[in-house]
């Protein structure tokens, strides 16, 4: 469940209305910008260890000095682009190694934002699967416990990167709901059938009039559509 929150005591509404289902607790740049380590500390007081959404992406000094910055804190993972390279992937990896408690480092491939014609915008010529195929499986040489990939790639990581790769898919969208600036989306049902662990949500139920009502809903397809993931259908971060 992604926590788009600037306002650290938005983030501990929705946090708290939506605990009693179970579900885990993304949060990322915007409230890190306002409030810091404390700002995390503070969530995970409430919701215990977070996804920490931070997309770092540096030369690999620079990222390895952030990890071993950021892994005290004890969230439950980090994200980083792979598109750092295979030095920066390991220097993260090494650095989140030396937490006391073990820090997932999980490696964006190509942002579910963009699209094919992006991504050739952008001077990427290769096809978008291929592209995402190649990330995941450097992001796994170099030791990263998974990868962020759309619901539309799920299989195609499952064959590049193995089965124990993580894969964490934002990009989820309930039927009906509005992909915004998402541009490779799929239900949450789809997502969870292609083998994904662990389904990212906003929006769909952040921006909804009952955000409660929205989540139960989603947990309902999950539970009727589709067989559980590895870890449970919607942890951490319906
Ligand atoms: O509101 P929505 O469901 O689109 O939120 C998706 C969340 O997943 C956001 O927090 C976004 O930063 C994050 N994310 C993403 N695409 C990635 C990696 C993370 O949308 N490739």
């Amino acid at each position: 469940m992604a926590l788009d929150f600037g306002a650290l005591d938005e983030a501990l509404r929705m946090a708290e209305l939506l605990r009693p289902s179970g579900v885990r607790f993304k949060i990322g740049l915007e409230l890190f910008c306002r409030h810091g380590p404390d700002g995390v500390a503070r969530m995970q007081e409430r919701t215990g260890p977070v996804l920490l959404d931070l997309k770092l992406h540096d030369i690999p000094h620079t990222v390895g000095q952030a990890v071993r910055s950021l892994a005290p804190l004890g969230v439950w993972g980090l994200t980083l682009h792979a598109g750092g390279g295979p030095v920066m992937l390991r220097a993260a990896v090494d650095a989140a190694a030396q937490a006391p408690a073990p820090v997932r480092c999980l490696a964006v491939t190509v942002l579910t934002s963009l699209d094919e014609q992006v991504l050739h915008v952008l001077g990427v010529r290769t096809p978008l699967a291929q592209q995402v195929a190649a990330l995941a499986t450097l992001a796994r040489a170099a030791g990263c416990a998974g990868v962020v990939a759309s619901p539309q790639e799920v299989r195609t990581v499952r064959g590049a990167a193995g089965p124990d790769c993580l894969v964490v898919t934002p990009g989820v969208r309930p039927r009906g709901a509005a992909a915004a600036d998402q541009a490779r989306v799929a239900t949450p049902a789809e997502a969870l059938g292609a083998g994904a662990d662990h389904l990212v949500v906003g929006r769909p139920i952040t921006g909804a009039r009952d955000p409660r009502a929205a989540l139960e809903a989603i947990l309902e397809e999950l539970v009727a559509g589709a067989p559980r993931g590895r870890e449970g259908a919607l942890g951490p971060e319906a």
